[in-house]
């Protein structure tokens, strides 16, 4: 039944792909909005990250993030060299002086001041020159971005000027520096010139930085060093991670990022689970008919869960490309996006929320397919169910009248006018009532019928008089509240649900008036259906499935879908599906009604034809009396009981077997008036 599932899923084509559209944008508002987040927040400990040459920062106690420092003296220096496990530790400087272009542009930059003597924290990927050349006089090394910024649309060399505070440096190389969260240009610069760029301060150390001796734990080192010099002291990574989270704590970019990561799983759940939710809702007719023919709750829900997981996997990977595009993309082409990628972590995380979202989405629909009553099948159309609620109203006014008569006894039909005397379908003082106290409706109101085995039985009577509910009482789809009912000999309406699912599946064959083909199945896979239901394999039961169309003179038409078939075509792959898999009772419930006079004619002698066998009772509910003359026994129905029965000759077959309705005798009335 998988490809049942899969079938039905893509068949509508413009709904399977509003699902991946909106599964697929889910993904990617999600994946964007939390790699964007991440690699914002990431670029606060930019300048910590990009010094990968050292193990510790050490800065004064109150200094709580990387970019408000307060500096530490020369001794320092000394104090943090002079404690054991110290491999080396040099000064950095990180300031904010002002630089000017040539051209009068001007912007705050970070200047870094390396030690003059080992350059520790120069940047890692140079573009062009080398950090050596740091050591020329009012010499800097700027990154592409900052250089981008003085100079733009230029080519890139070295030698230009820029001035920093009023003193002219050269560019003498060209780095690619992580984006700092400020978005400034980085320069670098050595510390003896670095200090001279800035102005009046005095203590001008920033930072000290400290190689640990090898096989030294950094955190013992560190609580070392806070212990010998009252200074901080942190690895790079809990540096990076205080800087991190002191951002976080102070500044409005959880709440704002946390806003826009909220709006996208609202939006991704509500516009994803909905649609998913519709589209089965939307299917229920198809998820009824499959029911019908013997389906199982847990196949159907595996089916269900199935379509969930296909949806959410297609629309996912798809709403991943997209973002993953659109980091590559927007990380080429725009310098303030350089260095965002998607993050596995946010892929992952995305990947388990959108399974989340389809599965608890499909488990709402399960629950509806599940309480789904198949009976609902043999409901019609619009115009069916306004027929209906006029019925309905109807109904109130016969049952108010009726209220102060006696139940009629009502007739069986089986005295003595079977063919082989055995019943098919027997019940006596069968009860079904619909709603609760003042809406109670009792609908069928002690049924006694009698369906003889080897003819053709109609159920005839005014609309709203409860044939159809006879008809899904019979069948074992709807329960009933009282009285008896036999079916093959089985007390159906005693049988637990499970057993009543098998039980149809073996034995009883359905044709609805409205076709309930599924609109994506071929004829030939719609007539297997009762097959696959039962387990046969799919291309086993779809070649029994053809030579049965090809039987009814629909060879041709086998691969055919259901919107390519005519009304007669449909009505007659329906009875090829409730013919396949040799049923012993056959029940149709107005099979011609949506059908001209000539096509419907044709399909009753089709039924008539191939359905009626010794060992087989075809049960049809019509209001069409141009079709009596194929019945062996009429039952009429008047409000929930049977008033009369008419027992007829049936059809007289012709050589090829073929019924001649014309030919066909009243053999008897058991008359009784429906008001008598
Ligand atoms: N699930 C339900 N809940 C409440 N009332 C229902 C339900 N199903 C049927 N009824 C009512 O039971 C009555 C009989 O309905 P039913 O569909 O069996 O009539 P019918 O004889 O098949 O009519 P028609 O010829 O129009 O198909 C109607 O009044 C209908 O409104
Ligand atoms: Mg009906």
């Amino acid at each position: 039944m998988n490809f049942v599932a899969i079938r039905m899923l893509t068949g509508d084509r413009a709904k399977y792909l509003g699902l991946i559209f909106a599964i697929a944008f889910a993904s990617f508002l999600l994946e964007n909005q939390s790699s964007i987040f991440a690699g914002v927040v990431g670029r606060t400990a930019s300048q910590i990250l990009d010094v990968t040459d050292t193990d510790i920062w050490v800065m004064d106690p109150n200094t709580q993030y990387v970019d408000e420092i307060r500096a530490l003296t020369e001794n320092d220096l000394y104090r943090v060299r002079g404690v054991p496990g110290v491999q080396w530790a040099v000064r950095l400087f990180k300031g904010l002086p002002r630089a000017k272009a040539p051209d009068g542009k001007f912007r705050v930059v970070i200047l870094m001041g390396l030690d003059d003597a080992t350059l520790v924290g120069a940047p890692g990927r140079m573009l062009l020159g080398s950090t050596a050349d740091l050591s020329q006089p009012d010499a800097i090394i700027i990154d592409r971005a900052g250089y981008m910024f003085f100079f733009p649309g230029q080519p890139f060399t070295l030698g230009r000027t820029l001035e920093l505070n009023d003193h002219r440096v050269k560019i003498v190389g060209l780095a690619e520096a992580s984006p700092p969260f400020q978005t400034f240009p980085v320069v670098f610069a050595r510390y003896s010139q670095a200090i001279t760029y800035v102005g009046q301060e005095r203590n001008l150390m920033s930072f000290v930085l400290v190689k640990a001796q090898p096989g030294i734990v950094l955190k013992d080192l560190c609580r070392r060093i806070e212990a010998t010099t009252g200074l901080h002291a942190a690895t790079t990574y809990d540096f990076a991670r205080q800087t991190i989270v002191y951002y976080l704590r102070n500044t409005g970019i959880p709440v704002n990022f946390g806003i826009t990561i909220t709006i996208a799983l609202i939006v991704g759940t509500v516009v994803a689970g909905q649609t998913f939710y519709i589209f089965t809702i939307e299917s229920l007719k198809q998820f009824g008919v499959l029911k019908a023919v013997g389906v199982t709750n847990r196949r159907l829900t595996g089916m269900i869960l199935l379509q969930a997981c296909l949806v959410g996997i297609i629309g996912f990977s798809i709403g991943t490309g997209l973002c993953a595009a659109f980091f590559l993309v927007t990380g080429k082409l725009l310098l303030q996006t350089r260095g965002f990628i998607l993050l596995w972590q946010s892929a992952v995380g995305t990947g388990a929320l959108i399974l989340l979202i389809v599965i608890v989405a499909s488990l709402l629909s399960i629950r509806r397919v599940v309480v789904l009553e198949p009976a609902m099948v043999f409901r019609g159309t619009q115009n069916g169910l306004a027929r209906r609620r006029f019925a309905f109203l109807g109904s109130i006014f016969r049952r108010n009248r009726g209220r102060s008569r006696p139940l009629r006894p009502a007739i069986g039909m089986s005295n003595g006018s079977t063919t082989n005397g055995a019943i098919a379908v027997h019940c006596r003082g069968l009860r079904k009532e619909f709603g609760e106290g003042q809406a109670k409706a009792l609908v069928l109101r002690g049924v006694d019928l009698d369906v003889p085995l080897g003819q053709m039985t109609l159920l005839v009577g005014p609309s709203g008089c409860g044939k159809t509910t006879l008809l899904s009482a019979v069948t074992g789809l709807l329960d009933t509240n009282d009285g008896e009912l036999a079916v093959l000999d089985e007390p159906l309406n005693q049988l637990p649900g499970h057993q009543r699912i098998l039980f149809r599946r073996r034995n009883l064959g359905f044709v609805f008036q409205e076709y309930n083909l599924l609109p994506a199945l071929t004829a030939a896979e719609n007539v297997a259906l009762p097959l696959l239901a039962a387990g046969v394999a799919r291309r086993r039961a779809v070649e029994r499935s053809k030579r049965l169309l090809d039987s009814l003179g629909m060879g041709a038409r086998a691969e055919a879908l259901p919107a390519q078939l005519s009304g007669g075509e449909q009505q007659r792959v329906a009875l090829a599906r409730a013919l396949v898999h040799e049923p012993r009772l056959i029940v149709c419930d107005e099979p011609t009604s949506a059908l001209d006079a000539e096509t419907g004619h044709r399909v009753m002698e089709l039924l008539a034809q191939v359905a009626v066998r010794p060992e087989r009772a075809v049960l049809v509910v019509t209001h069409d009396s141009r079709i009596f003359d194929f019945a062996s026994a009429i039952a009429h129905m008047n409000d929930g009981q049977i008033v009369r029965t008419e027992t007829r000759a049936g059809p007289r077959v012709n050589g090829d077997g073929v019924p001649e309705p014309g030919s066909l005798l009243l053999a008897q009335v058991s008359a009784r008036p429906a008001h008598a």
